[in-house]
């Protein structure tokens, strides 16, 4: 019997990694199978993520604990991908002498030949290239492997932003957009493989078909648009944008297109104009605030959520205070809050922290308990009102629990007599609310 080799994964990061990890996993499927079970494992993937100093610790602390396993093992393949993997190249094999494979974002469409030469016992691989002509290759999704009713699509990768914080231009590259058919194809693919719900993923969704030739461009409100015609889709979410960027044409897609979820999130970073300029950010505060007013208007249910960094180099405390206020103006029904890591070579390494630990800290603490009250505040708004919700699967904590998603991203709990599968549409009506979650009764 010819028996595959078992692989195990381990993704930091974003979405954009988590999609990444599924393209390597269906690109090894033919010699490996994926196992939970690290212990078992023939190969050994580690997918980084270098967003924040913590994210790059926990990706070394794991490689680094490898390093017993490889002696023990001197046959197991150890691969270190995503943007650790770019960012370090050649110097994460003097660390780490252990790690066969070092391989960058734009590089893991090579993965199963530089496994065939790790296999042949070649050592400390660094395929970390970025050339200017690469595209994403046309590749279709495998039904078999993935969740059967929803999955996220690359749309584009890398960004030419800059925020003076960001590693991300440093380590995906500049934007590159897929072309429109490829998009569509491997959708229509997904759809009529019975997958219900597409993200569209891209560090600035917004700028997509810009680095195309004028005259052949797709802007990506007409992606979404006709994203939105392929029949068996039936929700439809992206992320993420600048607010820089955010277009009134996009905006429009939230009144027209029945199947884009009235979720956005546009993440603001901070709520003071000095910082913005000098996160380089490229929008006032007014600009950000008009934007959101103006989205509303468009869809006035539509659940709003950001990100917000807090000690960034130069944050007097009305800064903080800024930001402060600006979430009792926007009152976002969630938000991911940071406290500010410098990443070199991102250009605010080159300015001085004005902010310590302690009082990063303390700032965070004040801003996630501020923005929880507010998700609170927002979740009970939506108590006697009807959701409908795409159904993700039975609760593990009691028997007839069932959990759904709402199109403004809420998990909603619920009690169901019949089994129902993931992807089915059911409707509720919000009875409570929790800070995570809401639980409705089912019409
Ligand atoms: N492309 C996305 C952001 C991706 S990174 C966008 O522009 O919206 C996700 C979030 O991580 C950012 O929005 C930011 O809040 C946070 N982040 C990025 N770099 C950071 C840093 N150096 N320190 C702290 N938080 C950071
Ligand atoms: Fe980073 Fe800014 Fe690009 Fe987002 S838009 S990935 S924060 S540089
Ligand atoms: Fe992290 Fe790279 Fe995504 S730095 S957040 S895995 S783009």
């Amino acid at each position: 019997m010819n028996e595959k080799k078992l692989l195990y994964i381990e993704t930091f990061g974003c979405q954009m990694n988590d999609r990444d990890s599924e393209i390597m996993r269906q690109l090894l499927a033919t010699a490996y199978e994926t196992t939970d079970v690290i212990s078992s494992a023939d190969a050994i993937i580690v997918n980084t993520c270098s967003i924040r100093d913590k994210a790059e610790q926990k990706a070394y602390s794991l490689l680094g604990a490898l390093r017993k396993k490889k002696k023990e093992n001197p046959g197991l393949i150890i691969a270190a991908t995503g943007c650790v993997a770019q960012q370090e190249g050649e110097k994460m094999l003097s660390r780490m002498p252990h790690v066969d494979l070092v391989v960058g974002p734009r590089n893991i469409y090579q993965l199963p030949e530089l496994f065939r030469r790790a296999e042949q016992q070649q050592k400390g691989i660094v395929a970390t290239d970025q050339a200017k002509s690469f595209m994403i290759p046309p590749f279709l999704p495998s039904l078999q492997q993935g969740q059967p009713h929803k999955r996220f699509v690359t749309i584009m990768q890398g960004c030419n932003n800059f925020c003076t914080y960001c590693i991300v231009p440093f380590t995906r590259g500049r934007e590159i957009s897929r072309k429109a058919e490829d998009i569509l194809s491997e959708i229509n693919h997904l759809a009529a493989g019975g997958v219900k719900e597409v993200t569209l993923l891209g560090q600035n969704v917004n700028s997509y078909g810009n680095d195309q030739p004028e005259g052949n461009r797709t802007s990506f409100a007409s992606l979404l648009r006709r994203v939105s015609e392929i029949k068996g889709v039936e929700r439809l979410r992206f992320t993420t944008s600048n607010p820089k960027d955010l277009s009134e044409e996009l905006m429009q897609c939230f009144t027209d297109l029945k199947k884009l979820c009235p979720h956005f999130h546009l993440p603001v970073q901070s709520g003071s104009n000095a910082i913005l300029k000098s996160m380089n950010r490229r929008y006032t505060i007014e600009l950000y605030l008009e934007k959101v007013e103006k989205l509303r208007s468009y869809y006035p249910q539509l659940a709003l959520t950001t990100d917000i960094i807090v000690g960034f180099p130069g944050e007097s405390r009305a800064d903080f205070q800024a930001t402060m206020d600006l979430i009792e103006k926007v009152r976002y029904h969630a938000a991911f809050s940071f406290k500010y890591s410098s990443r070199p070579p991102a250009k605010s390494c080159q300015m001085a922290e004005t902010v310590s630990r302690e009082e990063k800290e303390e700032r965070l603490a004040e801003l996630q308990e501020r923005l929880s009250s507010i998700t609170l505040e927002r979740n009970r708004e939506y108590i006697g009102q009807r959701l409908e919700l795409m159904v993700e699967g039975e609760s593990k904590a009691a028997d007839g629990q069932w959990s759904g998603r709402s199109g403004t991203n809420h998990i909603v709990n619920f009690q169901s007599p019949d089994v129902l599968a993931p992807g089915n549409l059911v409707q509720v009506i919000i009875r409570e609310a929790c800070l995570h979650s809401l639980r409705g009764e089912l019409l």
